[in-house]
């Protein structure tokens, strides 16, 4: 049977990710699990809090009547009430049930807003270097995306913005805390963004990694800053529980023409074929909606691999937010670097899935003791990378 050009081509272009997996696979192999460090995924390797299982085992066992029911297609109207009151705390922005639409974690929230708002060659900017499923999401829609650069530091760039946008630009999405450069950016940065977007654009603040912090840094929030914003929300990394499909949309109700937005955005979530958001965790969520996994202990593993990455001569700053580091390459060609890291058992994602050549991202959601006991194998990689004469015959195996 046929497969669409469209999901061909897709499948294609998200190749960096599938090789990797393959490599893995391979790896293991060849040279046994514990022998593999695998910093592809960024797959939270924590369980989640307890108030978040302890809640869990509430709503079971309550097993209130009706409860595994369908519901209106934004979710139950009193989780959405309790999740708008703190967001109107935490913002200050009236927040009411109604502007809020549970969804199947950030990217059922990112599909249905991008479904409500495009037609077939709207464009939306992405700022590079960029989740690479952001592609697909806005493929999905009929959309455009079109890539723009960030400054040296990875902050957004307002001139470069400006630079980008056409008549059909529809929306920007920004990412912060980011992947996957760890970098959160700043209040100053996006208050001089805001200032160059037309009232035309909306701007999708893609949130899951907010209250992963480092260092006390502090997410801006960016859905006061910006006079045109949604949030998509999640509670994927930020309660280890990216399998349980659960976050939100949040609709300003400032935002020009929000009634229809929203009956666009909750038509879209339908039909999209979520239906709805999962119904137990919708009420698990709203039970502890602060509970967080221990962010010190990422930040010990961050810390952990950086001053050793820094000692050995790479360039790896130290993220502040989210859980990835993502540090230059020793050689320009980071597709190169990662066959030698590959060599040591060591799995990363070369830059150049992300849109930056010359880096790698490196996932610390690898349990300490492998970061550990990969050391060895990023300093051998380096030395060869940097010295490859005195490597070719001897350290590495074949
Ligand atoms: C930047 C970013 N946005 C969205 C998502 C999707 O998150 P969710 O599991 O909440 O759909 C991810 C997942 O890794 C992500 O890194």
């Amino acid at each position: 049977m046929r497969i669409s050009r469209a999901i061909a081509g897709q499948l294609e272009s998200s190749s960096w990710i599938r090789r990797m997996f393959e490599s893995g696979v391979q790896l293991r192999r060849e040279l046994g699990a514990k022998n593999v460090f695998d910093y592809s995924i960024g797959n939270p390797d924590v369980e989640p809090p307890e108030a978040v299982i302890a809640a869990l085992r509430a709503v079971v066992a309550e097993n209130l009547p009706r409860s595994h029911c369908y519901m209106p297609n934004a979710g139950y109207p009193e989780v959405r009430a309790i999740l708008a009151r703190r967001l109107a705390e935490r913002s200050g922005i009236p927040f009411t049930a109604d502007d809020i639409v549970m969804t199947n974690g950030a990217a059922g929230a990112i599909n249905a807003v991008l479904k409500a708002i495009l037609d077939p060659g709207d464009e939306v900017l992405v700022l590079s270097p960029f989740f690479p499923e952001y592609r697909f999401y806005i493929e999905n829609h009929g959309g455009r995306m079109v890539l723009v650069e960030t400054g040296g530091d990875f902050q957004p760039d307002p001139q470069r913005i400006v630079a980008a946008l056409t008549p059909r630009t529809r929306a920007l999405i920004l990412n912060s805390p980011n992947n996957p450069t760890g970098v959160v950016y700043s209040e100053a940065t996006l208050l001089a963004v805001n200032r160059v977007l037309p009232e035309t654009v909306l701007v999708i603040c893609d949130e899951p990694y907010r209250p992963l912090t480092f260092d006390g840094a502090v997410t801006p929030e960016a859905v006061r800053i910006f006079d045109r914003a949604v949030i998509a929300w999640s509670w994927s990394k930020a309660m280890a529980i990216p399998g349980e499909r659960i976050g939100y949309l949040a609709l300003p109700p400032h935002l020009p023409g929000i009634a229809q937005l929203r009956g666009a955005c909750i038509m879209a979530n339908r039909i999209l074929g979520f239906i709805n958001a999962s119904a137990i965790w919708q009420w698990v969520v709203s039970a502890v909606p602060e509970a967080t996994v221990d962010v010190a202990y990422y930040q010990e593993k961050r810390d952990l691999l950086c001053d050793a990455l820094q000692s050995m001569g790479y360039d790896a700053p130290r993220p502040r937010g989210a859980f990835y580091v993502f540090p230059r390459t020793p050689i320009a060609d980071d597709i190169a670097f990662i066959g030698l890291l590959q060599r040591e058992g060591i799995l990363a994602v070369p830059g150049t899935g992300f849109g930056r050549s010359g880096y790698m991202r490196l996932s610390l959601t690898i349990p300490r003791e492998a970061i550990v006991r990969s050391l060895p194998g990023f300093a051998r990689a380096i030395e060869s990378a940097l010295f490859p004469a005195a490597h070719s015959s001897s350290c590495l195996p074949q």
